[in-house]
C-alpha cells in the first residue's frame, strides 16, 4: 500500500462517492469562517480541492485544518463529491472535491524564504538558486524537469531503433582539445600528474569507431571552464553520437530524423526538411554562423558601389585586407528608428570592433540626412540594388570583412529585437555546412581549427589540403571542412563533422595548428596509433541537451533547464560549491595553493 491512493490530478466525477487518500503540499488555503475551509492540495501532477466543514469533518480535523499553512506537507483522507460550489474549468479535477475526514500533517515548514507557488512575487534568481528545492517545486520547473526526461527518453529510443549502442566513456581523462579551458583533477597516485574532465568525449567516440562499435550514443556530461552565458554552462550535457561507414549526408539525415522525432514527441510539431546554408552564405547574408532566419533585414554587399564614392569611411575600409562595405535596409525605418536608437547602434557595434554605423534615410526626394551627401555618385544604383522605398533607412558597416559582417550581424539581431520582427512560435531549422577548416588569428599569427582538430576536409579537397604550403594562407583558408552545425532560430543546437581517419591527414592538421610532433605524440598518440590500425571512415555530432530543452520549454535561460545549475561565477549557491579543501587533502594530492586571501 502506498501512502496515497491517487495523485492530485486524478480524481474525476467517476470517483464520486469513493474514499481516497491524497498527499502533497498545501498550495493555497481559504478560510471562509463558520468552520468552512478550502485547501488546494498539490503534488507534481496537479491540484485537488479539499474541503473541511462542520457537517462532515470532526472538530479535531477542523482544528488541524485551521492551523494549515502554505507548503505544509499533509496527507488527507476523505470522500470524493461533486463540487458544491462552481466547478473550476481550469483544473482537470475542477468538477470534484474531497471532503476530509482524516488529516495528518507530515511535515510543517519553518518560515519559508519564499512561497514557490506565488509566481507573481518570486524573488530574484539568486535566492531561488540558494533554495533550489523550493524553486523546483514550481509547476513551470517541474514541467521542465519532466520534459528534459522525455527528451532523453526519446533520444535513447530513437537512436536505439537506429542501431546505436549507448556506451560510457571516462570522466577522468586526458585533456581533449575542444578549444576551451580544462577543469583538472590532481592525481593522488601519480604525484604531479593531473586528469582533465572531458570537454566532450570526442576522442573516445572516435576510438570506439576504430574498435568496431559502428554506432555510438551517449548522453554525457561535458566540462568547459569558460564564462557562463545565457545559453552556456561550464558543466552541460550532450547527446553525443558517432557513426562508421558514413558520409556527411548519412549523418545529417540520421540527425534530422532525431530532431524531427523530438519536436513531434514533445510539441507535436512536424519539422519540415531542414534547409542547408554554407558558412559563407550565412556570414554574407546574416553576419553570423548560426543565422536566425525568422526575419529579414539581410545584409547587402555594396563594396563595388562604395568604391565609387569619396566617403573616407568607405574608402579607408576598402583599402584594408579583405575590406568591405555592407549595409542593412530597414523598411519603414525612417519612422521606426529614432535618432537616439541609431546613435546607440553606433556605440553598440564598437564592442565588435567596428567604428560606428553611418545612417541615411531614403525619401521621395532621394537620400536625406546622415551620410546622404557622400552617396550622391551612387544614389540611383544603391537605391536600385537595395530596392529602396521612401521611408526606408539604410545602416552601413565598413571594415575588414570579419569585423564588418560580425558587427552587422549583431546589429541585425538587435534591430530584429528592437523592432519586434522576431515571430513567436515559429521554428526555423537550418544546417550550416562548408565551414572553413581553419581560422587565422591575426593577434598571434596562427591558425586555429574552426570545429576541432579531428574534423576532416571535404573529400574533394583532401588532395589540395595535403599539397598546400604552410605559408599559403589563402589556400589554407579556402579549405572547407566536412562539418555541419544544426541551428534553430539562431541558436546552435548541435555540431559535428566527418572525421579524419587517415593518419597523414591528421598529422598535417596538427602541423598546421602548430602542434609539434612531440606534443601530438604526448597528447594524442593513442589516436594516431588507432588511426594506424585500421580506422573506418566515420563521423558524428553532439547536440546540446540543455539547449534543446531550452527551446522546447520556451526559456532563454539555460539555468532554468538544469536542475542544479551554476551561477555566472561558477558557484552552486545551494551546496556552496566550489569550496576549500583541507591542508591534509591538498598534501595527499601533492598540491600547494599559491592563492592568498586578499
Ligand atoms: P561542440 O563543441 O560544437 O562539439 O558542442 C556540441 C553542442 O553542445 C552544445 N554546447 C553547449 N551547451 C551548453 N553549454 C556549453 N558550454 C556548450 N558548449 C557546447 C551546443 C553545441 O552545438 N565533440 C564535438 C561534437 C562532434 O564533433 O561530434 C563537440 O563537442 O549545442
Amino acid at each position: 500500500m502506498f501512502i496515497r491512493t491517487h495523485h492530485c490530478n486524478q480524481l474525476r466525477e467517476e470517483h464520486v462517492g469513493q474514499t481516497v487518500t491524497l498527499a502533497g503540499w498545501v498550495n493555497a488555503y481559504r478560510d471562509h469562517g463558520a468552520g468552512l475551509i478550502f485547501v488546494d492540495l498539490r503534488d507534481r501532477e496537479g491540484l485537488t480541492q479539499l474541503v473541511f466543514d462542520t457537517e462532515d469533518s470532526s472538530q479535531d480535523v477542523l482544528d488541524a485544518a485551521d492551523k494549515i499553512r502554505n507548503e505544509d506537507v499533509i496527507k488527507a483522507t476523505g470522500v470524493v463529491r461533486r463540487r458544491a460550489g462552481t466547478p473550476n474549468p481550469k483544473l482537470a479535477t475542477g468538477k470534484v472535491e474531497v471532503v476530509v475526514t482524516t488529516i495528518e500533517v507530515l511535515s510543517k515548514p519553518d518560515q519559508l524564504p519564499f512561497i514557490p507557488t506565488d509566481e507573481e512575487n518570486l524573488p530574484g534568481e539568486e535566492l531561488r538558486l540558494r533554495y533550489r528545492y523550493l524553486d523546483l517545486r514550481r509547476t513551470k520547473m517541474q514541467k521542465i524537469i519532466r520534459t528534459r526526461h522525455r527528451v532523453t527518453k526519446v533520444a535513447r529510443d530513437y537512436f536505439d531503433a537506429q542501431g546505436f549502442t549507448e556506451i560510457e566513456t571516462p570522466i577522468l581523462c586526458k585533456s581533449t582539445p575542444e578549444g576551451a579551458r580544462d577543469f583538472v583533477v590532481p592525481s593522488r597516485l601519480q604525484p604531479g600528474e593531473w586528469y582533465a574532465l572531458p570537454q566532450s568525449p570526442q576522442l573516445f567516440k572516435q576510438i570506439l569507431m576504430v574498435a568496431g562499435c559502428e554506432k555510438y550514443l551517449q548522453i554525457c556530461r561535458c566540462f568547459r571552464d569558460e564564462d557562463p552565458r545565457a545559453d552556456r554552462q561550464a558543466e552541460f550535457t550532450q547527446i553525443d553520437c558517432e557513426m562508421s561507414f558514413v558520409d556527411r549526408d548519412n549523418v545529417m539525415e540520421t540527425m534530422e530524423g532525431f530532431v524531427r522525432t523530438v519536436w513531434k514527441a514533445i510539441l507535436g510539431y512536424e519539422v519540415p526538411p531542414v534547409q542547408r546554408m554554407t558558412y559563407h552564405e550565412a556570414m554574407d547574408r546574416y553576419g553570423i554562423d548560426r543565422p536566425d532566419t525568422r526575419f529579414g533585414l539581410e545584409i547587402a554587399d555594396i563594396s563595388d558601389l562604395a568604391a565609387k564614392t569619396d566617403f573616407g569611411v568607405f574608402t579607408d575600409a576598402l583599402a584594408k585586407r579583405r575590406g568591405v562595405v555592407r549595409c542593412i535596409r530597414v523598411p519603414g525605418g525612417a519612422d521606426k528608428l529614432t535618432r537616439k536608437m541609431t546613435d546607440a547602434y553606433g556605440e553598440f557595434v564598437k564592442q565588435f570592433g567596428a567604428g560606428g554605423v553611418p545612417v541615411v534615410k531614403y525619401t521621395a526626394n532621394g537620400f536625406e540626412t546622415g551620410v546622404a551627401r557622400f552617396l550622391e555618385p551612387i544614389k540611383d544604383e544603391l537605391a536600385k540594388r537595395l530596392g529602396l522605398e521612401p521611408g526606408d533607412t539604410v545602416l552601413f558597416g565598413a571594415d575588414a570583412y570579419g569585423t564588418c559582417v560580425k558587427a552587422m550581424g549583431e546589429l541585425r539581431l538587435r534591430l530584429g529585437r528592437d523592432l519586434k520582427l522576431i515571430p513567436e512560435g515559429q521554428w526555423n531549422f537550418l544546417w550550416v555546412v562548408d565551414f572553413p577548416m581553419f581560422e587565422y588569428h591575426e593577434e598571434d599569427g596562427r591558425f586555429y581549427a574552426m570545429h576541432h582538430p579531428f574534423t576532416a576536409p571535404n573529400p574533394d579537397q583532401v588532395g589540395a589540403f595535403l599539397a598546400a604550403r604552410e605559408d599559403d594562407r589563402d589556400t589554407i583558408e579556402s579549405i572547407v571542412s566536412a562539418g555541419y552545425d544544426m541551428v534553430v532560430n539562431g541558436s546552435e543546437i548541435g555540431g559535428g563533422s566527418i572525421r579524419i581517419h587517415r593518419k597523414e591527414v591528421q598529422e598535417r592538421v596538427f602541423t598546421l595548428l602548430g602542434i609539434s610532433k612531440e606534443e601530438a605524440a604526448e597528447k594524442f598518440s593513442f589516436l594516431l596509433d588507432a588511426l594506424r590500425f585500421g580506422a573506418p571512415p566515420h563521423g558524428g555530432i553532439a547536440f546540446g541537451l540543455d539547449r534543446l530543452v531550452m527551446h522546447l520549454c520556451g526559456t532563454d535561460n539555460i539555468r532554468d533547464v538544469i536542475p542544479f545549475p551554476k551561477t555566472q561565477t561558477g558557484a552552486d549557491l545551494m551546496s556552496g560549491a566550489p569550496g576549500m579543501v583541507s591542508d591534509a587533502q591538498m598534501k595527499e594530492l601533492h598540491v600547494k595553493s599559491t592563492w592568498e586571501p586578499a
